[in-house]
């Protein structure tokens, strides 16, 4: 098994269901043409981030790492006429192309990009919240995920990236990503409001994994 078949494997997903449209492509392309790290979700996770949030009619979206939008356009398709995504993003520059992006895909009544830190700005948030998705640094997971929580409701979901990292997270003495990664997974476990596990994935983004919290 290798890279390479999954990216192939990833590619016939995309190609047979996924629906990848020309705004998605366009925003894909802008944030390549602008310089962002190629950091964002696949095409078919952001479907599956997509189905998670419309399959819980949710109409409160909050993201935590913005990039150039693009999990951004997947998240606020899924939304009703009258949903809101507010999502956060540290860097001017990706802030101010994930505005263009989501305007272009006719979303900007939808989508607030609030920039700034994720940790100043979560606190003067007060939700509610149906769907969380978190991906932005890894070592801020378990503030994140707890304000996530404040804000959330039985039924809500809540959603992490990156938080298997080619395996290091089994490493106690990971770096501080993975730090970041196995404080969120100790809060999670103990958490008695959630119900969480974690999936490993594998594809066109390598080897990593997201973590699930449905709040009880
Ligand atoms: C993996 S990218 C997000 C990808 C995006 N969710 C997508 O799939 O299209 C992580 C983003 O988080 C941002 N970020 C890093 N630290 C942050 C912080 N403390 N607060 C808010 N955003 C942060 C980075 O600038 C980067 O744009």
């Amino acid at each position: 098994m290798s890279a390479e078949i999954w990216k192939q494997v990833d590619d016939y997903i995309v190609d047979s269901m996924v629906g990848v449209d020309k705004a998605l492509k366009d925003a894909q392309a802008a944030a390549k043409a602008a310089g962002l790290p190629h950091i964002a979700v696949s095409a078919a996770q952001g479907k599956m981030l997509h189905l998670m949030a419309k399959s819980i009619g949710a109409k409160r979206i909050l993201e935590v790492g913005t990039l150039g939008g693009y999990s951004a356009i997947w998240l606020a398709r899924a939304l009703p006429e009258d949903g809101k995504l507010i999502t956060l993003e540290i860097d001017p520059r990706h802030a101010e192309v994930a505005r263009k992006n989501i305007a272009d895909a006719g979303l900007a009544s939808k989508v607030e990009v609030k920039l700034g830190a994720g940790m100043d700005i979560l606190p003067t948030l007060s939700g509610p919240l149906d769907f969380a998705f978190i991906d932005a640094d890894k070592e801020n997971n378990a503030g994140y995920f707890e304000h996530a929580l404040r804000m959330s409701h039985k039924g809500s979901i809540i959603i992490v990236d990156n938080v298997v990292r080619d395996g290091k997270v089994v490493d106690p003495n990971g770096n501080s990503m993975v730090q970041g990664v196995r404080r969120l997974f100790e809060m999670a476990s103990k958490e008695k409001r959630v119900s969480a596990t974690a999936i490993q994935t594998v594809g066109d983004k390598g080897y990593d994994g997201f973590l699930m919290a449905v709040v009880l």
